[in-house]
C-alpha cells in the first residue's frame, strides 16, 4: 500500500512542502516506534520524503467496527495500553484505522499520531475511541468502552478521562 500526502493548495507552497514532508517523515517513525512496542503494524517498506509517501504492507482484514465483540474490546485496550506505555498517541483511534487480521488487531493511520507522556492526551486518545465506538451503537459503546478500559490496565487513566468529559469537550 502506498499512501501518500496531496498538497494543500489553500498553503503557501514551500511551507506545505515542508509540512507534508515532516507529518510524512513522523508518520513512518510512529508506525515503527508502535512496532517497537509490540503492537502489531503494517511493515514499513519505503518512506520517500520527495514525493511524500510511504509504501507499506497491505494488511488483509477486515476493519474492527465490522467485527468488535466484548473480547476484541478488551484485547484492544491492551494494545492501546503498549502504545501509551511507549508516550505514542495515535491520534485517530477509530474502529476503521484499527483492522483485524488473522486474528490479530493491527493499527494503522498513524497521520494524527504525536508523542506525549501527558495522562490527559492518553485519555483523549481513548475518548476518541469512545466516540468512535458510539457511531456503531450507542449502548453496545459504553460496554466495549468498559472492556476497552479494563484490558488498558490503568486505573489512573479514569480521573484524566473523567475530568475531560466533566469539562465536555476533547481538547484543552
Ligand atoms: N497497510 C494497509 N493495509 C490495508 N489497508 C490499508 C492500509 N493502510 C490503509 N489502508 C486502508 O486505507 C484506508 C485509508 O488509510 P489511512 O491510513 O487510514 O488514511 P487516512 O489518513 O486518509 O484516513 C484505511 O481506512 C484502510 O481501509
Ligand atoms: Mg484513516
Amino acid at each position: 500500500v502506498i499512501k501518500d500526502r496531496i498538497p494543500k493548495g489553500y498553503r503557501i507552497p514551500e511551507i506545505d512542502n515542508k509540512i507534508r514532508k515532516a507529518r510524512c517523515k513522523e508518520e513512518a517513525k510512529l508506525l515503527s516506534d508502535a512496532k517497537r512496542a509490540g503492537v502489531k503494524t503494517p511493515v514499513l517498506y519505503d518512506v520517500n520524503l520527495e514525493d511524500k509517501a510511504i509504501t507499506m504492507e497491505e494488511i488483509e482484514g477486515v476493519m474492527l467496527k465490522e467485527v468488535i465483540d466484548d473480547d476484541l474490546a478488551f484485547r484492544l485496550g491492551g494494545e492501546i495500553s503498549k502504545l501509551h506505555s511507549s508516550d505514542i498517541i495515535h491520534g485517530d483511534i477509530t474502529t476503521s484505522n484499527i483492522l483485524f487480521s488473522d486474528g490479530k488487531l493491527v493499527f494503522i493511520d498513524f497521520g494524527l499520531g504525536r508523542y506525549s507522556q501527558l495522562k490527559e492526551d492518553k485519555a483523549v486518545d481513548l475518548l476518541v475511541l469512545k466516540k468512535s465506538l458510539q457511531s456503531i451503537d450507542y449502548n453496545l459503546a459504553l460496554r466495549y468502552f468498559d472492556l476497552v478500559l479494563k484490558g488498558y490496565g490503568d486505573e489512573s487513566i479514569l480521573n484524566a478521562i473523567h475530568d475531560i468529559e466533566s469539562r465536555g469537550r476533547y481538547t484543552h
